[in-house]
């Protein structure tokens, strides 16, 4: 998918769910809302999820995609980087990411976006994997921090 026609998509995803997240519905509800929009929409999304901080564990879901690893080693891992670090990584070779954690051997490459609180404190992050090397660019960058900002509007934490 061209640049353009990325920007595209993550536009009119983003006004789907802009509708949608106003509604009812608790974190949990809003995270799956988002990976369901999402994880179809997308060709180059192989896994799409949230990995929530459950005392100081990276415990999965919402995801949509393959079985994926239900709690993540505190240690390492491109999941555990992001909260350390609070902000976007993108990881174009997953093999050449110190301490990746793979859950699926088709992931080739991925990002992971941080999920803050009001207090800008991580709370979650949404994972993306794809099964193409380099398949994250600045697009997916803007485009799901664009999203996680909504769900933090909208989600009241
Ligand atoms: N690769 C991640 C683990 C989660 S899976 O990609 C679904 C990591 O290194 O933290």
């Amino acid at each position: 998918m061209n640049a353009d026609k990325k920007e595209g998509r993550y536009s009119r995803i983003e006004a789907q769910l802009e509708e949608l997240l106003k509604k009812d519905g608790d974190t949990i509800s809003k995270m799956a809302t988002i990976v369901a929009v999402l994880h179809p929409k997308m060709p180059h999304f192989f896994w799409t999820g949230f990995y929530r901080l459950v005392e100081n564990e990276l415990i999965a879901g919402p995801y949509q995609g393959p079985v994926a690893c239900q709690t993540l080693d505190r240690t390492k891992g491109v999941c555990r980087a992001c909260v350390n670090r609070n902000e976007s990584i993108i990881v174009p070779d997953v093999e050449a990411f110190p301490g990746h954690i793979p859950c699926d051997s088709r992931s080739k490459s991925e990002i992971v976006i941080p999920v803050r609180d009001s207090k800008g404190n991580v709370i979650a992050v949404l994972d993306v994997d794809s099964d193409r090397l380099n398949a994250f660019d600045e697009t997916d960058r803007k485009g799901l921090e664009k999203i996680i900002a909504l769900f933090s509007r909208n989600s009241g934490l």
